[in-house]
Order: C-alpha cells, then sequence, then structure tokens
C-alpha cells in the first residue's frame, strides 16, 4: 500500500467536505452549495460510497478528497496529500527529510526577515531608510515588502539566530550563513537592503538583497538554491498579487523595485521574473490564476540580445503549454495562454516610468503587441530589410519560433503572417521551416521507457482503475508521440484517482521536455505504472490503441456521472434542470462512444 492509499483509507470524504461547506442529505448522497462558483440552488454533491463529490453547475468539475482540497486551498497535489495526512494522522516518510528540513528552513528564514526588518528601524539602518526616501518608495511598501537591512559587520544575524536557538547547520543549509574552508561561519548577506522573497503560498523562502554601494558588486545578491529557494520557480510578489492577476491578468516585470514601485501605486497585478527568462514552472504557476499575460520589458538597447534570446525560451514554454491545453478538452474550447510584449521607453524601467508617468502605466500594459509580432517588428528594424540577406536572417530567425509550435494548424498561421510581413513565398517558408524543425527533432530526439514485465510491482489491489492505469502505462510506455494529433483528446477530470490525473497532467507537461516533474511520494505508483503489462493488444496502429482506450475512459467517466445523477432525488422533481439535461446529454455521448468503438462499422458511410 503507498502512503497515499494510507491516507484515503483513513479518510472520509464527507467529514472532509463538511469542515468546508453545509452538507445536507439527499438520498444517498448529499449536497450544498457548491463553495467553488455562486449559485442558489444546490448542484454540488458528495457521494459517500464512492468517496467522490462533483459540481454539476457551473465548474462541472468532480473529483476525490486530494482533488477536493487541491482546489479549495488552490494547492498542488503534494500540498493536499500533507495536509490529508495531517488531518489523519499519517506521517509521510518524505517528512522527516524534505517536509521536516522545509519546515525548518522556511521558520529560519523568516526569523531572518524580521532580524533585517528590525534593523532596518534602528539607528544604523537610517541610512537606508533614507536611500529608500530617495527612491521614492513609501513607508507603506517597505511594510508591505517587508525590506529590512543587514547590516556590515560582526555576523550580527548568525548570532542573533544562535541565540534564538537555531543551530548552525540549518543557517548554513538556509544559506543565511557561509562556511570557509577552515569551517567559519559568517553572515552571507553583509551591508545590503534586503528584499524577503516569498513564495505562492506566502512562506519565506529567501531573499533578494541590493548593494547600497554604487560602486559593489554584484548589485543584487540572491539566494542560491536551497531546498526551499530556486528562483525559476519563484516570480516575486506573487503572494500578494494572486486576487488581482486572477481579476485582470498578470503583468511580470523584470526587478523586485518594479514590482515594488507598480504595487505602492496600485497596480497589484504586477510580479516580477527576478531577472531571468520566464520558466516552465513560473509560467505554469501564472497558468492556474490567468491565460493573460504581459511582460514589460525595460527599454535599454544594450540588454536586448539577452532579452530576445530569453523572449525565445519564454515562447517556447508557452507554446507547450497552448498544446497541452488544446489536448485536454474535447468539449471545450480551449483557452489558449496569451503572452504579450510591452516595451519601455529607452533606458527606462517600470520603476523610472511608474514613478515618472503613474498615471499612463495602464495604458501602457494595453499597448503591448502578442509576442510574434513584437518579435517581428523588432527584428526587422534592426536588419537591413531592402537586402536579401537581412530578409533571410529575420525570416530564419523567426521561424525557429515557429518550429517550436507542436500544433500544425497554429503554426500554419503564424507562417502566413510571415510571408506577408516578409514578403516571402509561403512554400518557400515552409520548406524552410522543415529544415529548422529536422535539425532541432535531431538533437531532441530521445528513448522511449521499454516496459520490462520482469520487473512489474503490482499496484495495490484495492481501489485501482484498469482503464486509468492502461491508459498511462501505454503514454508512459509510447511516449509523448501517441499524443500528436487530434485523437489525443482527454479531460484530465476523467481520470478518477487524484495520483493519476496529477500524473497525466505531467506527462502532458512533460512533453518536450526530458523532465517530469512529480511529486515524490507519486513515484513509486509512477514506477509501478511504467513497468505494468497493458491488459489491452497494442499490436497493429497505435493512433487506434490510443482512440479506443481513451474512448473507454470518456465513457467510463460519463456512466459515473449517470450512476450519480440517477441517484439524486432532484433529477425526478425537474426534467428541465440543468442536471436532468446533463444526464440526457450523457446518455447521448455514450450511444456516439459505442458507434465509435465498434468495430469497423460499414454504416458510417
Ligand atoms: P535590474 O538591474 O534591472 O534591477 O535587474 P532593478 O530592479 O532595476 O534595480 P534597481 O532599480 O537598480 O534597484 C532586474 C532584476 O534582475 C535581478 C534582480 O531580481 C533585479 O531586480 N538581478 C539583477 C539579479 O538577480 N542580480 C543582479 O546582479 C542584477
Ligand atoms: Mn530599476
Amino acid at each position: 500500500m503507498t502512503q497515499i492509499d494510507d491516507v484515503k483509507s483513513k479518510l472520509d470524504i464527507v467529514e472532509l467536505i463538511s469542515s468546508y461547506v453545509n452538507l445536507q442529505r439527499s438520498g444517498s448522497s448529499l449536497k450544498a452549495n457548491c463553495p467553488f462558483h455562486q449559485e442558489r440552488t444546490p448542484s454540488f454533491f458528495v457521494f459517500p460510497d464512492r468517496q467522490s463529490w462533483r459540481c454539476f453547475g457551473a465548474c462541472a468539475e468532480g473529483g476525490d478528497a486530494f482533488s477536493f482540497v487541491m482546489k479549495a486551498e488552490r494547492v498542488e497535489f503534494r500540498d493536499a496529500l500533507q495536509n490529508l495526512a495531517a488531518r489523519v494522522g499519517v506521517t509521510l516518510s518524505n517528512d522527516q527529510e524534505s517536509g521536516g528540513i522545509a519546515r525548518q528552513l522556511f521558520e529560519v528564514n523568516d526569523a531572518a526577515r524580521l532580524f533585517f526588518q528590525r534593523m532596518l528601524g534602528e539607528p544604523e539602518g537610517a541610512f537606508v531608510r533614507d536611500y529608500l526616501e530617495q527612491r521614492g518608495v513609501s513607508v507603506r511598501s517597505i511594510q508591505t515588502f517587508e525590506i529590512g537591512y543587514s547590516p556590515p559587520r560582526d555576523n550580527r544575524l548568525l548570532t542573533h539566530l544562535r541565540d534564538a536557538g537555531y543551530d548552525d547547520d540549518l543557517i548554513v543549509r538556509a544559506a543565511l550563513a557561509r562556511e570557509t574552508d577552515n569551517g567559519r561561519r559568517y553572515d552571507f548577506f553583509r551591508g545590503r537592503l534586503m528584499i524577503p522573497i516569498r513564495d505562492w503560498q506566502a512562506r519565506v523562502a529567501g531573499f533578494g538583497s541590493r548593494a547600497l554601494d554604487p560602486e559593489a558588486t554584484p548589485k543584487y545578491l540572491n539566494t542560491p538554491r536551497t531546498p526551499v529557494f530556486d528562483k525559476s520557480r519563484i516570480l516575486y510578489a506573487m503572494h500578494l498579487a494572486k486576487e488581482p492577476v486572477r481579476q485582470r491578468g498578470a503583468v511580470i516585470v523584470e526587478g523586485y523595485m518594479d514590482a515594488v514601485m507598480a504595487h505602492q501605486h496600485g497596480y497589484d497585478n504586477v510580479v516580477a521574473s527576478m531577472g531571468t527568462a520566464l520558466t516552465e514552472q513560473q509560467v505554469a504557476l501564472v497558468r492556474r490564476l490567468t491565460n493573460n499575460v504581459t511582460m514589460a520589458l525595460d527599454g535599454d538597447p544594450a540588454g536586448r540580445n539577452a532579452t530576445l534570446r530569453s523572449l525565445e525560451s519564454s515562447w517556447g514554454v508557452f507554446q507547450r503549454r497552448n498544446s497541452q491545453q488544446t489536448a485536454t478538452s474535447m468539449l471545450q474550447q480551449p483557452d489558449a495562454m496569451e503572452l504579450r510584449v510591452a516595451e519601455l521607453p529607452s533606458g527606462q524601467d517600470p520603476d523610472d516610468y511608474i514613478k515618472r508617468e503613474p498615471g499612463k502605466w495602464p495604458a501602457f500594459v494595453e499597448q503591448a503587441q502578442e509576442l510574434f509580432d513584437y518579435l517581428l517588428t523588432t527584428l526587422s528594424a534592426r536588419a537591413d530589410m531592402d537586402n536579401p540577406d537581412g530578409r533571410s536572417w529575420v525570416a530564419h530567425t523567426m521561424l525557429r519560433f515557429v518550429s517550436q509550435i507542436p500544433d500544425p494548424v497554429r503554426s500554419d498561421l503564424y507562417l502566413d503572417r510571415l510571408s506577408a510581413r516578409l514578403g516571402l513565398n509561403n512554400e518557400t517558408l515552409r520548406a524552410a521551416l522543415r529544415d529548422v524543425r529536422r535539425q532541432s527533432a535531431a538533437e531532441q530526439r530521445r528513448e522511449t521507457v521499454p516496459a520490462t514485465a520482469d520487473e512489474a510491482t503490482p499496484l495495490p489491489a484495492r481501489d485501482h482503475d484498469a482503464r486509468e492505469e492502461d491508459l498511462l502505462t501505454f503514454l508512459l510506455q509510447h511516449g509523448s508521440e501517441s499524443l500528436d494529433g487530434a485523437q489525443s483528446v482527454l479531460s484530465p477530470e476523467w481520470f478518477t484517482r487524484s495520483e493519476n490525473r496529477e500524473i497525466y497532467r505531467n506527462v502532458i507537461a512533460g512533453v518536450g521536455s526530458d523532465e517530469m516533474r512529480i511529486a515524490p511520494e507519486l513515484e513509486a505508483h509512477l514506477d509501478a505504472l511504467r513497468s505494468r503489462e497493458l491488459r489491452l493488444s497494442t499490436q497493429g496502429k497505435r493512433e487506434k490503441a490510443w482512440l479506443q482506450m481513451s474512448l473507454a475512459l470518456e465513457k467510463e467517466h460519463l456512466n459515473n456521472e449517470i450512476r450519480q445523477l440517477s441517484g439524486l432525488p432532484e433529477i425526478m422533481e425537474d426534467l428541465e434542470s440543468p442536471m436532468a439535461q446533463r444526464l440526457l446529454n450523457n446518455k447521448h455521448r455514450i450511444g456516439e462512444i459505442d458507434r465509435l468503438l465498434k468495430p469497423s462499422s460499414p454504416s458510417g458511410k
């Protein structure tokens, strides 16, 4: 039994959900107004027999205890697992190492944050307060962003933390102190303006720090990678910006001070990438809140090449995200993420711009261009477009972008735009694109995971679903190419077990990158899936096997809903209700699926 199964077996979903909403009996199930959307008549149901929940209203979502906590607390699978494990008193084996150390690191970081804040208020911090005032940072912003000061001498933080009972090992692991070769320890941050960096869940993960002497290097010194701090997984100020981002989209600036000043002027949907290209993880973070992302670039032509390179990688991240989106829903129009770019006047960053003309910021963000158009314009302005070499350079650079679009329809649209703007023949561009693709495919080719039947670990016998597992095993064994094409549409929703849902999401998210980021607690399950033997014959066409499996999964999902719906007294009361309609729609769709599944039906055409 995996730890996850252990937690599940000790949980009661009715008790869990009751702690969030007021459930009322309704036949063999329980109902409530859905906690995830506004409604007056209950369409949120909990099914004790299957330990599941579902909203038949606007959300049209459902799942198990894990997915409920993920949604209610807006956390990832791992955090939901920790939350539920704590609730039922199961100790996760990783807890002693990673969970335990993580908690301690957050704690010592928070103690350091308080110390730095206090130092800013001391007489010796007066010149730093002056510096902040000169830069126009308000007292309120200093408080909101918890800005502090690290004294330059005498290892004051180290002494303070030791006195408070933290041991040296922890302080060094948090990178608050460093160790010399002969074992002496000293403060890592000295004589700097301190900016605590909180993660998405508002825990102090690390620090950014600015030199106060204009000559000092580096200008910004950040916490190096620790078990809880990884710059590429955090967007600065996100803990403050969550709700505004959800409402108005995200604006991503480069620097800490840019974010601080934007918030100070009420532009609280601004977060900072901390000076690097957007990463997969940062994009995934924003994606949970919005589809609408604008990058506000500093207007400094000197750094332009680096910026263009970083945009190229951000573009790739977005394209991969969007292709996953298309692949996850058959019934809904995919809501592609949009990445737009706005560039500040030369020599200005958002901090300067907002200080100069605070009222103009919204208009500046509004006039952002789609990334592709921005690049095309920028490159065309730099090349000699009257010269064939210049045009060819622009074409080739842009084709590198187009080649990262997995969806052929979308990439065609971009080719059209390119050919119109560059006055080049569409066929020529297409041929050049094939070359670019061939090159990058050769670079990226990788092996798929071979199935080794003899080391198959049996999955826990109870509570598993062969349909879901077949599908995942197939995906894991045959690699992501089985996801190409139109038949690859299936919704994570159709997986009833959160573990499977989570792994499916990660398989999809891993398309195009070698890594699969997965909670360590899921690894045993993942290994078992990888090494399973498929029940189903996958001889012959893979696409056909895939289609059959995905239709079977969808059908099971629809049948589950039908079982749930048929048990509800509400259904009989109002045959026009959305729930009754849903029941009928499901039956209709099952009819379609059955026809599709029938071996080579001659009736169609
Ligand atoms: P900038 O140099 O544009 O900083 O770097 P800034 O925010 O405008 O700083 P001020 O206005 O001079 O105080 C943008 C971001 O890149 C990261 C930091 O996150 C910074 O805010 N950076 C920059 C570093 O991490 N290290 C550096 O040495 C420089
Ligand atoms: Mn600046």
